[in-house]
């Protein structure tokens, strides 16, 4: 196959020679054209242009989120993100799974808190720019988000009275900073939630409305600070970024930056592979949700994904709608529009993106899968869904939605040695 590449360049060549070029720069200039490696079509650099890092907006507002842009508060929430005080056997902080030197993940296939969880960890750099958070979107902003995991059984497995507490005893001040007073706790339990141990609810229903609703704004104030640190966490230029930039300048000298074989495979990626239909945009992701047919984890008790999610966002208390949004009713378009019946959302997740995704395994929302050739390998085999209905499924009962992915062994290597093109630093962007 490496044949191929040759094969390429050379035909590449012989077009170059016969057409005037398209890569920004005009036909007169034939001595330097003739040092630019790879050609691109007027299609593909188009497309190309649009994966650029330099192409990403700034993560949209989120208007539920008052304080998303106050130092302050981007401070605050990068302390309680690291402080494992917040979990049951004070061991567990947001850094546990979601680890700063790991790509802001644990590189296990199931995350393990308190206990072990059913799904992996998600990366969290550049999810401000996701309308919906987790692999099935059942949380409709980052701050709400964020307090999913710190009750969870599984996770930090703590209780929001508690939290309350430990907000009052160790963040006052920074709190304070940041929002109004903290409420008078002395009638706050040291332990209550509507969900968990019997003797948790049953503290949460003995408290009064005031309190239970004291406690509810403290605890969407933690989520509202830890959500303004993430959005702060951005991506830096990539091989890949550098590469496309000096492509679409006209640069040939730039083009040495990925060898042959990584070209191979962004060609494939963008053709053949049909990748981009869904790994689009700066971020590599559509931020919509498909079935592609990934193995079960759990064969008796299938992972139905977003189907089920739909419901759990439309009636938490903590979405755009509700009390402790500062977003209007017209703000919270997304959740207003949101298709409640759509059977195509069985078992289907959310588009990771792929920034950064070689130094990353395992993959999938389950680490079904161990490495980056495993992932496209599936692409190929393309199985028809255990539960639901596969959009990539092919050869079955007349459900081709997509032409069947075909490549070769080699293409499986040359697409995953592009992937790696895509790792790069991340940092923290100063605050406005
Ligand atoms: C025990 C490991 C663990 C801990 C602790 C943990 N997470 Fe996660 N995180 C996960 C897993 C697993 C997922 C995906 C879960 C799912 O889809 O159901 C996830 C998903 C996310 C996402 C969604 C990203 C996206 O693009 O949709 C964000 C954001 C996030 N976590 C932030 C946090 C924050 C903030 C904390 C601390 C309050 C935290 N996590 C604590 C494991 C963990
Ligand atoms: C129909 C949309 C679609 C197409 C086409 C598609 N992907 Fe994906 N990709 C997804 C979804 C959805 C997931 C997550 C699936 C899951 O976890 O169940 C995913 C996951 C991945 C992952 C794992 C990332 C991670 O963090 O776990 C990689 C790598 C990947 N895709 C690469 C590719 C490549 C390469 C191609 C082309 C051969 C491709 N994808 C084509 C939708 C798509």
């Amino acid at each position: 196959m490496r044949k191929n590449v040759f094969l390429a360049i050379s035909l590449g060549v012989a077009v170059l020679a016969a057409t005037p070029f398209v890569n920004g720069f005009d036909g007169g200039q034939r001595v330097q054209a003739a040092a630019f490696r790879d050609r691109w079509g007027a299609e593909d650099l188009r497309v190309l242009a649009s994966l650029r890092l330099s192409q990403l907006p700034a993560a949209p507002t989120d208007p539920s989120n008052a304080v998303e842009n106050s130092r302050a508060a981007v401070e605050l929430g990068k302390r309680l993100f690291n402080d494992a005080r917040f979990s049951r056997n004070q061991a567990v902080s947001c850094a546990s799974c979601h680890d700063p030197q790991k790509q802001f993940q644990d590189g296990l296939p199931l995350s393990r808190g308190i206990g072990v969880g059913s799904r992996r960890a998600m990366p969290i750099v550049g999810s401000g720019h996701s309308p919906w958070l987790f692999w099935d979107g059942r949380k409709d902003s980052l701050w709400s988000q964020a307090l999913g995991p710190l009750e969870d059984e599984v996770e930090h497995g703590g209780n929001r009275a508690n939290f309350t507490h430990l907000m009052q005893a160790h963040y006052r001040p920074a709190y304070e900073a940041v929002f109004r007073a903290l409420p008078d706790l002395s009638e706050v339990p040291q332990h209550a939630r509507p969900t968990g141990t019997p003797a948790e609810k049953a503290a949460w229903n003995a408290m009064s409305d005031r309190a239970r609703t004291d406690v509810n704004r403290v605890f969407a104030n933690m989520g509202k600070a830890i959500a303004a640190y993430e959005k702060t966490l951005v991506h830096g230029e990539t091989r890949f970024d550098r590469y496309v930039e000096a492509t679409v300048a006209g640069n040939p000298s730039g083009q040495q930056l990925l060898t042959p074989q990584e070209v191979n495979g962004l060609r494939l990626f963008l053709g053949k592979g049909q990748c981009v239909s869904c790994h689009n945009g700066p971020l590599f992701t559509d931020q919509h949700f498909h079935n592609t047919g990934v193995p079960l984890r759990h064969p008796t008790n299938p992972d139905r994904g977003r189907a089920p999610a739909i419901a759990r966002v439309l009636k938490d208390e903590f979405n755009c709608l509700g009390p402790f949004s500062d977003a209007t009713t017209e703000q919270c378009q997304e959740l207003q529009f949101i298709a409640a019946d759509d059977p195509t959302m069985e078992a289907a997740f959310k588009t990771p993106g792929l920034r950064g995704v070689a130094m990353r395994p395992p993959y999938m929302h389950a680490g079904q899968f161990a490495s980056l050739e495993e992932v496209i390998a599936h692409y190929v085999k393309a199985p028809r869904s255990a539960v639901g209905h596969s959009e990539l499924a092919h050869g079955g009962a007349g459900h081709t939605e997509r032409q069947p992915i075909r490549l070769s062994a080699q293409d499986i290597k040359d697409l995953a040695a592009f992937l790696g093109t895509l790792s790069g630093p991340i940092t923290e962007a100063p605050v406005r």
